[in-house]
């Protein structure tokens, strides 16, 4: 059994990982300006360089720095960057929001419990890309999004929260995203709050969590 976080931490230091838009960087960063989750942005990461996230952490002061995988000879390498730069800013927790790459060993391995991904499915239906498109094509009826700890399988980990989102007559990707992503802001926070609490216990796939404590 793992206590995720032993004890609750009073600011919890974010890494956020992010190949694109940003929006889910924008949900954290509007729950922790209005001080509903107690933790900080220290450094939003992509490997993307004209990922627009990079410019909305930048434009609220936050460091941003794009570390282009093509640079290194091996993902290893890469890796080892990525954990060098989360480690410069003493993350404790990392989030993958809208990360378009798989983490190896590297990554995985040096922090154990402590990365978080959201996926835009009820997991473990439609893992990878295109998850909305594949939920659609294979004629669902209800889908969603699932935060999970990120393990060394793809989409895998240890499911923390889901949401589940109707499928409604007549939608195609572009509504459906909408409607998941809607939730995506609500779900993130939400797991971040959990884990800065130290609530999530974890026992094997199954992740428990414990009641809010009483003071
Ligand atoms: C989100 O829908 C997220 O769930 C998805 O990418 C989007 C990023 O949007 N992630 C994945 O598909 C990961 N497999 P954002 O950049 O606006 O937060």
């Amino acid at each position: 059994m793992i206590r995720v976080m032993p004890r609750p931490v009073p600011q919890l230091k974010l890494a956020v990982l992010a190949s694109g838009r940003g929006s889910n960087f924008e949900a954290l960063q509007n729950e922790i300006e209005s001080q509903q989750l107690p933790a900080v942005i220290r450094v939003v990461i992509s490997d993307k360089e004209k990922a627009p996230v990079l410019e909305k952490a930048r434009q609220k002061g936050i460091s941003a720095r794009h570390i282009n995988p093509g640079q290194f000879a091996e993902r290893q390498l890469y890796e080892q960057e990525l954990v060098r730069v989360c480690e410069e800013y003493e993350a404790d927790l990392v989030v993958l929001a809208g990360y378009m790459r798989i983490l190896g060993e590297t990554f995985v391995g040096s922090f154990p419990w402590r990365i978080i991904n959201i996926h835009p499915a009820l997991l473990p239906s439609f893992p990878g890309l295109n998850a909305q498109r594949q939920a659609l094509e294979y004629g669902v009826r209800y889908s969603g999004c699932t935060v999970h700890f990120v393990d060394l399988g793809v989409d895998e980990g240890p499911i923390i929260l889901q949401a589940v989102v109707p499928v409604i007559p007549g939608d195609d990707e572009e509504s459906l995203s909408e409607r998941i992503l809607k939730e995506e802001h609500r779900l993130l926070p939400q797991a971040v709050r959990l884990i800065a609490a130290g609530r999530l216990e974890l026992n094997g796939r199954q992740v428990t969590i414990l009641p809010e404590e009483v003071n």
